[in-house]
């Protein structure tokens, strides 16, 4: 039996990704494959020799630093997410699940840097030539400069990348690529972590932008167990709806900006268009009040949106509830309800409840929980809130209220789209005071909110 001394240690690890442990596990640690961990019995340990560097240490103002300058993508929304546009030498990793635009999105990246007189290379792994064709025609992306290949070898890739020496690489998707030199299947993490080292290394040497198209896998994850997020420079989040056409893209990392910004887009048959204003999407235009509809402004990042939540309360107590939501978090919507029930006097505890949101925007923010519980409660005594009326905070459990964060810039929001009046928790101005034109009415608690919203008339 081999003894385990430092110089001939025996070691675990996955045959799908490569993770290493000291000890057996049943199940890999990095991408919880089960049954893949094993035994690799006196791994000898390497030393790393020091060698002479080729390119010197230099002093930090000396660098040159064009080799970071941003290039507009020509989409403002993208711009505003990646912090600019795309570096030379940057690798993105826009992520996101079938269907929700990450082809026709980099495609129309690739388009609109051919026409400003860069050489781009779009290289299609998933799609034949003629598809990716097809859909340029549909989106208006047949620029002359726009190069195209449909290739699945790592090596050939890389070969043509040396022969077409592009400004902007596209490569959709890292997951359909495949390195004949590691074992597997394309997409084992093992594979893409081989596919995108590669890519990543010549888009650094060469100078290229880089965009990798992944796709996120049912757990969520991006090609297995976030092996790609930490090698990229920015990775890109798609968020949507099935049956709605708003794309929200997130920056999860960014190396050259914020990761606070949210750009928001339309996707729809003849392409993916930014939207600049999205917050008007987001509410029923009519022109009267209607009970159990409430407007509020949610943060996405920095940027305020606002936005309408809904909901409609029917059948009397008793029974078991149903309770349906869509666009609020099932979870938030039964506490609001145990709430208004035990600390504003309202019983809608055992009455049918849905809840939803327009235009298919997903509310996961604990300040839409007023707006949600007014809604509610307007639903359930068939009160509607007065015109132009907001309303944003936290609701807590003893049924008080608690300031949301960014107070003024989402109060200026609602007054630039002519909202007149806001119901907010108490000590919401502390960051700063209400923009002109909107009427603030702090409220101590819910049941305070529920009654200055619900029956005062508005002055
Ligand atoms: P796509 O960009 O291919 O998504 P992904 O690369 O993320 O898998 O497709 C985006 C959407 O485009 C898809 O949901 C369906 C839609 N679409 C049209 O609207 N019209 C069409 O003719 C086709 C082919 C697709
Ligand atoms: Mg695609």
């Amino acid at each position: 039996m081999a003894t385990k001394t430092t110089a001939a240690r025996s070691a675990y690890r996955c045959l799908e990704c490569g993770w290493t442990s000291l000890k057996w596990v049943g199940r890999c640690g990095e991408c919880h494959a089960w049954g893949t961990v094993e035994e690799v019995v006196g791994a000898p340990q390497r030393t790393v020799r020091a060698t002479a560097p080729t390119t010197p240490a230099v002093p930090i103002a000396q660098i040159d630093p064009a080799r970071a300058a941003v290039s507009s993508t020509g989409v403002g929304e993208l711009d505003r997410v990646l912090g600019g546009g795309l570096v030379p030498g940057s690798v993105v990793l826009m992520a996101g699940e079938p269907g929700i635009g990450k082809s026709t999105l980099s495609l129309d990246v690739a388009a609109r840097a051919a026409r400003e007189g860069r050489t781009v290379l779009y290289v299609s792994a998933e799609e034949s030539a003629a598809q990716v064709r097809l859909r340029a025609e549909r989106i208006g992306a047949l620029a002359p400069r726009l190069l195209l290949a449909a290739e699945t070898d790592l090596a050939t890739v890389l070969g043509q990348v040396e022969a077409v020496g592009p400004d902007l690489l596209v490569v959709d998707s890292v997951q359909t690529i495949a390195s004949s030199d590691v074992e597997g299947a394309p997409g084992n993490v093992a594979q893409v972590r081989a596919v995108a080292t590669a890519l990543i290394q010549l888009a650094k040497t060469r100078g290229v932008a880089t965009v990798l198209v992944g796709h996120v896998t049912k757990d969520g994850s991006i090609a297995g167990p976030r092996t790609l997020e930490h090698l990229v420079d920015v990775v890109l989040q798609f968020e949507g709806e099935r049956h709605s056409r708003l794309r929200l893209v997130r920056a999860i990392k960014n190396r050259f900006g914020a990761t606070d910004e949210v750009g928001c887009f339309d996707l729809g048959d003849s392409g993916i268009v930014g939207l600049a204003d999205p917050s008007r999407l987001f509410l029923t235009s009519r022109d009267r009040a209607v009970p159990g509809t409430c407007v509020t402004v949610t943060l996405e990042g920095r940027r305020p949106l606002v936005a309408e939540v809904q909901a409609l309360v029917s059948g009397a107590p008793g029974g078991s509830p149903r309770r349906t939501t869509s666009g609020v978090d099932s979870a938030r919507l039964a506490m609001i309800l145990a709430v208004l029930t035990r600390r504003s006097g309202l019983d809608v505890l055992g009455a049918d409840c849905y809840a939803s949101t327009v235009g298919g925007v997903r509310l996961g923010e604990p300040a839409v929980d007023l707006a949600l519980a007014l809604a509610v409660a307007g639903a359930r005594l068939d009160v509607a809130l007065a015109q132009g009326s907001i309303a944003f905070g936290e609701v807590g459990l003893a049924g008080d209220l608690r300031p949301a964060t960014g107070a003024p810039r989402r109060l200026a929001e609602a007054a630039r789209l002519g909202f007149h009046r806001a119901i907010v928790p108490t000590g919401s101005l502390a960051e700063g005071a209400a923009p002109r034109g909107i009427r603030v009415v702090e409220a101590g608690s819910l049941a305070e909110a529920v009654s200055c919203a619900l029956t005062a008339a508005p002055r």
